[in-house]
């Protein structure tokens, strides 16, 4: 056997979903190589179990709305497929397949080893001389990749990982998915991507291979261990990062000051970190953080700072709840009466993604209340929130109608929104509770 020529050569993206679909694009559409400066000629697969999937996307639909129609039509070098037989003759599999945890906080990784073993079979059946290469783009522990993954492609090839005689073999890598959903200026191409592979002569391929549709460049690292952890320690630097400002945010309401004109103060000083506190919903920020205690539990060392922020941001949602709940009762507002009106049910600004929302959490705990809800998201998916939460979005709203009004995403269209707007919906007895600190200064609101 001998190995992948990255510029020139056949390539599956496992899981198209908001990390897949956009890598498999950018890789599809990539005619020429930043870093060798020479033509590309790739032929890409994009693979997804969901038959849906693959129906919506073979029409140009991409119902997390990040890749455009336009751009999906377009996109010429590409075929879409739920079929593992087109599988068998890939020389670079990428994998982005969901991590989330289960109910215990702990790493759920069924589907990642499910994408194992069919890699693992497709790979068995391989024609071509050249030894494929695997690389992981979801979000694990450290270890996860040569721990759970490798063995079970071994298993179900029949082949040995990383041989030195590349024959029987199959190499693997590691390099963590950084994009922001529904951030349209940092986008794949630049942002720096982090690579590992198994051996030196491996991570220079993957190297070649990103550096040539990444404009930002890469960076090599020692390992597959220390690129799974650079992963890992972005996502829990944020968590804790947002769970001591709402931590501050707490302690100002007890003291009665704001805390967006504590934070404005602060950072005036030129080593002052600019967080602003906030829910922390969506499957990244909120569930990666148990991943790194998983595996450092498991080593016998019970990580006290990570969980801790892990529970403060937890628990905005109860404490927002209890504050909101609170007014209403000073107002005297009756329960079964009173009208809230809800602005923004995705995790965060302009992604239409619900996963893990701490918006649901909220309306779901207003609800128990008997308060009558109504829900404003023009990006969220009505049709996956009323699948998935049961809740009905209903992008039709009144001005001066409600008794509350929780602005709780900050959508570009609602930052848009004018102090006209504003003074229209909110009127003096509206109790508005301006979560993302985006209503104008100049309105009598709570903020977090
Ligand atoms: N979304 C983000 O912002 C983001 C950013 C960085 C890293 N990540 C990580 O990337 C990974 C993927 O996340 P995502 O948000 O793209 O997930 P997603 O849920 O949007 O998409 C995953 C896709 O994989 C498919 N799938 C599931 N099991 C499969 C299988 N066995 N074979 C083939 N397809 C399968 C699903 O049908 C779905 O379409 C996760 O580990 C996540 O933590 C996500």
């Amino acid at each position: 056997m001998k190995l992948v020529n990255p510029d020139n050569c056949s390539v599956c993206v496992v899981g198209l979903g908001y990390v897949g679909l956009p890598l498999a694009i950018c890789i599809s559409n990539n005619k020429f190589s930043y870093k060798t400066k020479k033509v590309t000629n790739r032929n890409v697969i994009g693979y997804d179990k969901s038959c849906k999937r693959i129906e919506d996307l073979s029409n140009g639909i991409d119902v997390n709305k990040e890749v455009k129609k336009s751009i999906l039509n377009s996109s010429k070098n590409i075929k879409f497929t739920f079929h593992e037989d087109n599988l068998s003759d890939i020389d670079i599999f990428i994998v982005a397949i969901p991590t989330p945890i289960d109910e215990f906080k702990v790493p759920d990784l069924s589907s990642l080893k499910k994408a194992c073993i069919t890699i693992g079979k497709s790979i068995k059946k391989r024609k071509s001389k050249t030894a494929p290469i695997i690389i992981f783009e979801s979000t694990v522990y450290p270890g996860c990749t040569e721990e759970e993954c490798i063995p079970l492609i071994e298993k179900h090839s029949d082949l040995r990982h990383n041989l030195r005689d590349k024959s029987n073999t199959f190499y693997c890598g590691y390099s963590p998915e950084r994009i922001n959903p529904g951030d349209k200026k940092n986008n794949i191409e630049n942002i720096i991507k982090v690579v590992s592979g198994c051996n030196e002569e491996i991570t220079q391929i993957i190297d070649i291979f990103y550096s040539s549709f990444i404009k930002a460049g890469t960076f090599k690292t020692s390992g597959i261990k220390v690129a799974e952890a650079a992963k890992i320690i972005e996502n829990t630097q944020r968590d804790i990062n947002i769970a001591l400002i709402n931590e501050m945010a707490i302690i100002c309401e007890k003291i009665g000051i704001d805390t967006l004109d504590v934070l404005s103060a602060a950072s005036t000083k030129w080593n002052f970190q600019h967080f602003k506190p906030g829910l922390v919903g969506g499957h990244c920020i909120s569930v990666d953080p148990y991943y790194l205690t998983y595996k450092s539990e498991k080593l016998g060392y019970k990580p006290q700072v990570v969980l801790a922020g892990r529970n403060i941001n937890d628990d905005m949602s109860k404490w927002l709840v209890n504050k909101i709940i609170n007014e209403i009762s000073k107002k005297g507002i009756n329960f079964i009466e009173c009208t809230v009106l809800v602005m923004g049910i995705t995790f965060k600004e302009n992604c239409s993604d619900t996963r893990n929302s701490k918006v649901v959490e909220i309306i779901n705990l207003l609800n128990s209340y008997g308060l009558n809800i109504n829900i404003f998201d023009p990006i969220a998916d009505k049709n996956i929130v009323r699948d998935k939460y049961k809740l009905e979005i209903n992008n039709k709203f009144k001005k001066n109608n409600y008794d509350v009004v929780i602005v709780a995403v900050a959508h570009d269209l609602f930052k848009s929104y004018d102090l006209n707007f504003w003074q229209d919906l909110v009127t003096e007895e509206t109790i508005c509770f301006d979560i993302k600190g985006i209503v104008p200064r100049e309105m009598k609101v709570l903020r977090l």
